[in-house]
């Protein structure tokens, strides 16, 4: 079964064609981050126009690279929810013409639970289902948070929220810790590159634990740390000691060492947690998937990985074209949904808040 999936929640405009839930034929994307660099984040306006421009040349792309044409497609599945809703409406629009025109079935499909699909793409049995219940940690520039996913009876995934932020998503830290060092926006491959070069136990920056038994996330604490770091103490008045443009290139190495090593901690402290407390309520678990444009970050795809082999539990992290926003896992989440037999009609809507 061949689903057209589309992705334009963001930033990115993506189409993508892939086969029965897993086989990637497809994956074009149109990234939107040079429009947006000047304004330091994403202008909704600027990213919902150039979604009209890109939407056609990408599908197109996604058919061309996949060796099909629309006629071999027997589903459409979209991203439409959570979002910037001028951004998501671009794509439900496209897909509901789409599957009207064509006459076939059409999948509205939740983008964060999406992010937990990318990681079983391109094997057959993962994305059936094999590693489930599972342990799903969702890190992108827009959330944060961990979930119970586990299969009901018709084998669908369905996600149990355990934990999310409570102020930043870990993406959304990195970008800014990245404008406090002076980088350009999104910052958080920028700071992933310097950070390779600096001593990350040069600044013990905090780790937010709250509660004894929370499994949320706070990044405040460590960006206002990060921020008195590079900046000095401010004075009463709200003035800082120095600029970030007097620091050499080893201390923003330094700076941002530290920050990604307190940043995965942060993520992995919670992990460790949920983990306990789910053996606790003899809820097994068979495996550990990330997702999200963080899940690149090469601290954290590391440190999971240990994890994992303490605990003698796979991890799933997704291939790095399928880290960032992308139409393949929304085409590959699809196809459980349209296995179930699970489809939307044209009163689909886009949705700007989460629902999972
Ligand atoms: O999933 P995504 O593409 O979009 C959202 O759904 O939000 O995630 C984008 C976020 C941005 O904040 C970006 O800075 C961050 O992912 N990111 C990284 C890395 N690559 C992308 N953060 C840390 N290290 C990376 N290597
Ligand atoms: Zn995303």
């Amino acid at each position: 079964m061949l689903i057209l999936g589309l992705e334009s929640s963001c930033d990115e405009t993506a189409a993508s064609v892939v086969e029965d839930g897993w086989r990637v034929l497809s994956n074009a994307i149109a990234s939107q981050h040079a429009l947006h660099e000047e304004y330091g984040g994403v202008v909704p306006e600027i990213a919902s126009r150039a979604h009209v421009e890109h939407l056609m040349p990408t599908l197109n792309k996604a058919l061309d690279d996949a060796g099909v044409t629309l006629s071999d497609i027997d589903a459409i599945a979209v991203g439409n929810r959570p979002g910037l809703i001028g951004a998501l409406l671009v794509g439900v629009s496209a897909a509901k013409a789409l599957a009207w025109s064509l006459n076939k079935p059409l999948v509205g499909i939740d983008h964060v639970e999406a992010h937990l699909h990318a990681a079983l793409l391109n094997d057959p049995e993962a994305a059936a289902g094999r590693d489930l219940p599972a342990l799903g940690l969702v890190v992108s520039g827009g959330h944060t948070a961990l979930y119970l996913v586990q299969h009901d009876e018709q084998r669908v995934p369905r996600l149990t929220r355990l934990g999310r932020t409570i102020d930043d998503a870990v993406g959304e830290a990195y970008d800014k810790a990245a404008a406090m060092l002076g980088l350009e926006h999104p910052g958080g491959p920028k700071i992933d590159a310097l950070a390779a070069r600096g001593d990350e136990h040069a600044h013990e920056f905090p780790i937010a634990r709250l509660s004894p038994g929370s499994l949320d996330f706070s990044f405040s604490g460590l960006k206002t740390a990060l921020l008195y770091a590079v900046r000095g103490t401010p004075s009463r008045d709200g003035k800082f000691e120095r600029e970030a443009s007097q620091l050499t290139e080893s201390q923003k190495h330094d700076l941002a060492a530290s920050f990604q090593r307190a940043a995965a901690r942060a993520l992995i402290l919670k992990v460790e947690r949920a983990l306990a407390q789910l053996d606790q309520a003899n809820q097994p678990i068979r495996a550990i998937l990330v997702g999200g444009g963080v899940s690149a970050n090469s601290r954290l795809r590391s440190a999971i990985s240990e994890l994992g082999e303490r605990c003698g539990l796979a991890v799933r992290l997704p291939a790095m074209a399928y880290c960032m926003d992308n139409a393949a896992m929304i085409a590959g989440l699809a196809h459980a949904r349209l296995r179930a037999g699970e489809t939307d009609n044209l009163t689909l809507r886009a949705i700007p808040t989460t629902g999972s």
